[in-house]
Formats: C-alpha cells, structure tokens, sequence
C-alpha cells in the first residue's frame, strides 16, 4: 500500500529509496526480534513425511522448522530411544546415519543402505523446554526370497505315491506364494473326500499332488510375490517313475516286396528308457542304408519309435520287436511283416507314371468338376521330376478342360525341364 501510493507520486523517484531504507530497517529489528527467541518459540512448519524403502536403498527424514533461533534440533530413533545426532554431529555409532540442514529450517536425517532394523518411528526434537518433538515413520520393505531349507527340490516319486511340495518365502509384507505348471497344464487336487478339481493357479505355501499319475509330472514353478519387485520363482521337476509300457498301433503290417515298410512302436517310461529294435535274429537294428530308426520325444515320457525297413526282400519277412528298458524295468512288443502280392512299386519309371496320370485327370473329368489351378498343380507335382515343380503351370493351362491337350502340355513341360534340370 505504502509502496503503491509513494510509485504514483511525482516525488516518487526522490522518496522510493527513502521509505526503503525505513523499512529494511523495520524488517532488521523484526530478525533480531525473532532471533532472540523471546516472543517466537521454535515450530514445526509439517509434519515428517513417513518413508517406505526397499532394503538396500537410501532414505532422508525431513524436518521442517520456523523460528529456530538458538534451539537445536535433534534426532532420537524412537523404539530405542537411540540418539542419532544433535544439530550437526552425529551421535550414533551407526555409519550408515548422517545429517544436514539448509538455512536453519530443513534439518534432514540420512540412512544410507537401508537395513531390516532401521525400520520404526524417527522423531525430531527441539530442545525448548517443554521439548518439542514430531514423528516420522520408516517402513522398510523387502521383496520376497525364498528360504532354501524350507522350499523343495526336484524329486522323483513312484506313480501312485504322494508329492508334497513347499515353497517358503521370506520378504516384508510377508510374501504369498503361488503355483503354476511351466507347460501351462492344470494342477490336479484331489481332496481327500476324493473330488478333484484342475487349476491353473494354486494358492499355497504347500503343493500335495496325491497319488501322483504320469501325466502330472514336469516342472512346477512356485512364485512368491509381495508388491516389491522383484517377484521371484523356484522351478521344481517333479518326474514321477512308473515301469516301461509299448503300444503298438499296427502288429501286423503287410507289403508288398521291394516297397518300404514303417512300422512303429510308442513307449511311455520314466525315467527316459533305452529304445531300439530287434530283428527276428535277435540282431539289434541300427540305422544304415537298409534300415532308418527313428526315436521321436513327444513329452518328458513318451517316445514313438519307427524303423523304416527298406525295399522290403523276402529275408526281410517276419518279427521285428521294439525294445524299452530303463532303471525299473524293460519291455519289448512285436511287429510282424507278412508279404502282401501287389504289383505297385514306389520308384516306378516315368511311362507308369503317365498311365497313373491319365486316371487322375480322367475321374476328375468325369466328376463333372471343373479343373482348378490347384488340381493341376498337384497332378504337376506327381508328375514332374523334383527339380520342375514349380514352373510348370502357367495360367492358361488352368483353363484347359481337355485331358488330351493337358497331358500333351503337360509331358511337353517335362521333355522341355528335363534336359533344364541336367
Ligand atoms: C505417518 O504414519 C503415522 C503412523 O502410521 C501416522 O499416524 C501419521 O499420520 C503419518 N504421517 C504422515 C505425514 O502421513
């Protein structure tokens, strides 16, 4: 107001630094006032803002104060009544734990690496007396770890036994723990009034699969989590053991001489069997330009075998036997070969092919269909040597409806790639 009437006054420039000089002098007796402590007694201007740290992390107490004049500030860990430092020094012997202030009005108190038994109330204090004092509070937060002695390890158990898994975890807030399968099946469990229900998720610190069965064996994550990052996870193998078992699709399989035969063995065993076949002989077989054996993993306990016999001959005729043998037991199946009389030959020279040809188109004609681009390309395929497959059909070809005139196209194609492919 005083400043507002003096700037429009045309005498203004002369009186400014006059009515200036009288106030900063007003305002310098107003400080020592203050200082002296007599009429203005030391306050907190807020309240300490509580803290929530990770372990590990640093931390800063802030405690705001007005009027301090010649009164100290200091820090008291309140559960223990533990002095941390009075005004500038440091009292603990803790030497994680410091102090600084800016202008005599932010007094703030440091822990570093913030530990477990850092956690509770801090209070600042003023030594006016009657002492002034305010509370912040630390909470320390831990994210969750497992206790290794309290959580399993991989285990093996005989099917039908009783798996109990546990995963314990230590963290603040105290962790929960779930379960999850790491092939994303269900868990089963069976209560003991015998209802079964699948899930997904299991809640628990303790996992009981009862009478465990194969099919429940692989890997179970357990995750511990409690809102600090980072959650962890423990992976359990749980492989359960059982005997050896073969199924065979096909006992008897029939062909004709000079073609190649599959035959094909599926074997569940746990732990992982030994696989292979037999001869009639007893001769193991193994794999060469006669024989292919093939052993394929379906799952953490099941295999399909093939043998793949080749240009099948008379002394080829009669029991091939799968094998599968592992630390509990052994088992074996057999397959038989009997000749069938046929005249079809796989590695045929081109002529046949042609007459095979022939028919294709000829039923497809006869169906009354139309023929499509895809129809011709298949018949291209069976047809063309390996190398021309790709370019034999252009898009007038497709229209074509006349069989005679395809085939002609057609055998054209191949005398023109032929000679192309050498
Ligand atoms: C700090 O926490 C205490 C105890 O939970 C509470 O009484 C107080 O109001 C909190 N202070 C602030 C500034 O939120």
């Amino acid at each position: 107001m005083i400043l507002r009437s003096v700037t429009r006054s045309p005498l203004a420039v002369v009186l400014l630094p006059l009515v200036l000089a009288i106030l900063d002098k007003n305002i310098g007796r107003h400080r020592h006032y203050i200082s002296s402590g007599v009429a203005y007694q030391p306050e907190f201007t807020e309240p300490i803002v509580n803290l929530t740290i990770p372990v590990g992390r640093d931390a800063t107490f802030r405690c705001l104060v007005h009027h301090l004049g010649g009164y100290r500030v200091g820090w008291v860990k309140a559960d223990t009544k533990a002095i941390q430092a009075i005004h500038d020094h440091v009292i603990t012997h803790n030497p994680r734990v410091g102090v600084s202030h800016t202008d005599h009005t932010t007094w703030n108190l440091h822990i570093k690496n913030i530990q477990e038994e850092d956690r509770g109330q801090y209070m600042c204090q003023i030594n006016t007396d009657p002492m002034k004092s305010q509370l912040g509070v630390l909470e320390v937060v831990v994210p969750p770890d497992f206790v290794a002695e309290e959580t399993s390890g991989d285990i093996m158990v005989p099917e039908g036994g009783l798996v109990k898994l546990t995963c314990k975890a230590y963290g603040h807030p105290e962790p929960h723990v779930q379960w999850r399968r790491e092939d994303g099946n269900h868990i089963i469990i069976k209560e003991p009034s015998g209802l079964r229900t699948k899930v997904l998720l299991y809640q628990g610190e303790l996992l009981r699969l009862v009478r465990i069965s194969r099919s429940e064996m692989g890997a179970y994550m357990c995750i511990a989590s409690n809102g600090i990052p980072p959650t962890v996870s423990k992976r359990i193998m749980v492989n359960v053991h059982f005997h050896p078992v073969i199924q065979v699709p096909n006992q008897l399989v029939g062909a004709p001489l000079a073609t190649d035969v599959t035959l094909e063995c599926f074997v569940e065993a746990s732990p992982r069997a030994i696989n292979y076949w037999v001869k009639k002989t007893g001769e193991m077989v193994i794999t060469s330009s006669k024989y292919e054996v093939e052993i394929i993993y379906k799952s953490m306990f099941e295999v399909r075998m093939t043998l793949m016999v080749r240009n099948l001959e008379l002394e080829d005729i009669g029991t091939f036997k799968c094998i599968a043998k592992n630390s509990i037991g052994e088992v074996e199946s057999s397959i038989r070969i009997y000749e069938i009389p046929g005249p079809t030959k796989i590695y045929s020279p081109p002529e046949d092919m042609e007459e095979g040809d022939e028919e294709k188109l000829g039923s497809a004609e006869r169906d009354g269909r139309r023929l499509d681009r895809g129809k011709l390309q298949n018949t291209a395929t069976a047809l063309a040597p390996r190398d021309t497959q790709r370019s034999v059909i252009d898009d007038n070809s497709a229209r074509i409806s006349s069989p005679m005139i395809l085939i002609t196209i057609l055998l054209a194609a191949f005398l023109i790639f032929i000679p192309l492919a050498i």
